[in-house]
């Protein structure tokens, strides 16, 4: 297996400041060892999900029980952790347009309950409904509670059950054991998954959470599991040097602790933009916190921010190269760059830009990749490289499970817990007080 790289060479740290906040995490990092073949006992032991062949083989069956009923759409219905794994690695996988490459099964996603986009989502799931075809819903929320969720849930199972006599086939609920929405699965006879109850929300994608989804749509959920296990063994390594996860924490704390506050992650390849996302939701709700372990007030977290290369060239490059330097930027491309595209060598408009007839448009990207970089490194700007062989599941995956495991140790170097959200509970609360103060306006 071909394994991601990650080059420090323009961090802007000296090494031995790197290895020596690497030291740190070591009871981390043997915590972790530990944890290894224990079950989930612990908010770590997602750790412990690729390993998990009874799930994979649970999530596999229904799959495959699923497919027989021969969809032509799946809706996710979800929010945060509970759907921005599997959107992340689907278009990471698939592509963006995957849906209007007319695949056998289309995917939607609903999150929010923005009225446009479940209208809009309703209105294709009547048309394939109308026109005979088959839609089914993965209702994903690990507290069973969330009130977007649970709203569009709803909406979407009332449009199934008007056209479907046997609609409960088409549904599957993927939840915490005992949870509201896992008893109402198991009351109303859907299909249910399980999600471990110590695993979190944006921890989760490698449990039935994420495969489920992603292995209806025929993404290898297997070889993403193999490539999160191989990262993982890396990332426990206490020979730091080799530690991915401790280095890239590392170099990282040193930064924030500096005054650099805005962590921008660069992807030069459009179909990550998802995966970036992913990314931002794990970093600002795992160590975004208003105290530490301890119960000091201390108000921590880096903003993640993420950019596609060379779109948002256009877009924040001068702000990056030109504004303040309280940004570290970590780069991320694709060494196999995928389909060779020329531009034509000689044809009536080679003379508008004479420096790219006959060259590949990946050639071009990497260009302006590496221009970018020198243009950092002329400002003194700080970033880190990573290079994912390809954008295959096993890529994919390990990358995933880089970046949790070094959330996890950012966390513990910060000295806050990664595993909870606080102030996230505290808006559902609320939202759910005012909801029900006001009487329902019937229309
Ligand atoms: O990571 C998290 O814990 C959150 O983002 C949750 O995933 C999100 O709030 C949705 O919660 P639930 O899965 O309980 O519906």
């Amino acid at each position: 297996m071909r394994v991601l790289r990650i080059s420090r060479d323009d961090t802007l740290i000296s090494e031995s400041r790197i290895l020596e906040t690497a030291e740190r995490i070591i009871p981390e990092i043997e915590k972790a060892r530990d944890l290894i073949s224990t079950g989930y006992n612990d908010n770590f032991s997602f750790i412990n999900l690729p390993d998990d062949t009874e799930q994979l083989n649970v999530v596999k069956e229904l799959v495959r029980e699923k497919l027989i009923l021969d969809p032509q759409l799946l809706i996710v219905v979800g929010i945060g952790g509970s759907n921005l794994g599997t959107i992340a690695v689907q278009e990471a996988i698939l592509g963006k347009l995957y849906n209007l490459s007319n695949p056998r099964i289309r995917v939607l996603y609903a999150d929010t309950t923005d009225p446009y986009l479940i209208r809009n989502i309703a209105k294709i799931m009547k048309t394939t409904l109308e026109n005979g075809g088959n839609v089914l819903l993965n209702v994903i929320s690990k507290s069973g509670t969330t009130t977007e969720t649970i709203a569009n849930f709803r909406v979407l199972v009332g449009i199934l059950k008007k056209h479907k006599r046997k609609y409960k086939e088409y549904v599957v609920a993927t939840s915490d054991k005992g949870s509201k929405l896992w008893n109402l699965a198991v009351r109303e006879g859907f299909a249910a998954l399980e999600i471990p109850v110590k695993i979190v929300g944006r921890y989760s994608v490698f449990s039935s959470v994420g495969l489920f989804p992603l292995g209806l749509l025929g993404i290898n959920i297997e070889s993403l599991l193999e490539g999160a296990r191989k990262m993982r063994d890396l990332c426990l390594t206490i020979d730091l040097d080799k530690n991915p996860a401790a280095v890239a924490a590392s170099i990282q704390y040193n930064h924030y602790v500096e005054g650099k506050n805005v962590f921008d992650l660069f992807f030069f390849s459009s179909d990550l933009e998802s995966l970036g996302k992913w990314c931002r939701q794990l970093i600002a709700e795992s160590l975004g916190k208003e105290f530490d372990r301890n119960g000091q007030k201390v108000n921590v977290g880096m903003t993640p921010t993420v950019s596609i290369g060379s779109t948002d060239l256009h877009s924040i490059a001068q702000l990056y190269l030109g504004g303040p330097y309280d940004k570290l930027v970590t780069f991320i491309s694709v060494e196999d760059t995928g389909p060779k595209i020329r531009i034509p060598q000689d044809d009536e408009y080679s003379g508008l830009i004479p420096e790219i007839n006959g060259r590949s448009l990946d050639e071009i990207l990497n260009a302006i990749l590496e221009g970018t970089k020198e243009a950092f490194r002329r400002s003194k700007r700080p970033f880190i490289e990573i290079s994912l062989p390809d954008k295959t599941e096993s890529s994919i995956g390990q990358f995933m499970h880089l970046k949790m495991i070094e959330t996890v140790y950012l966390g513990w170097l910060l000295n806050v817990n990664p595993f909870d959200q606080p102030d996230v509970e505290r808006y559902k609360k609320e939202t759910r007080r005012i909801l029900s103060k006001r009487s329902v306006k019937h229309v």
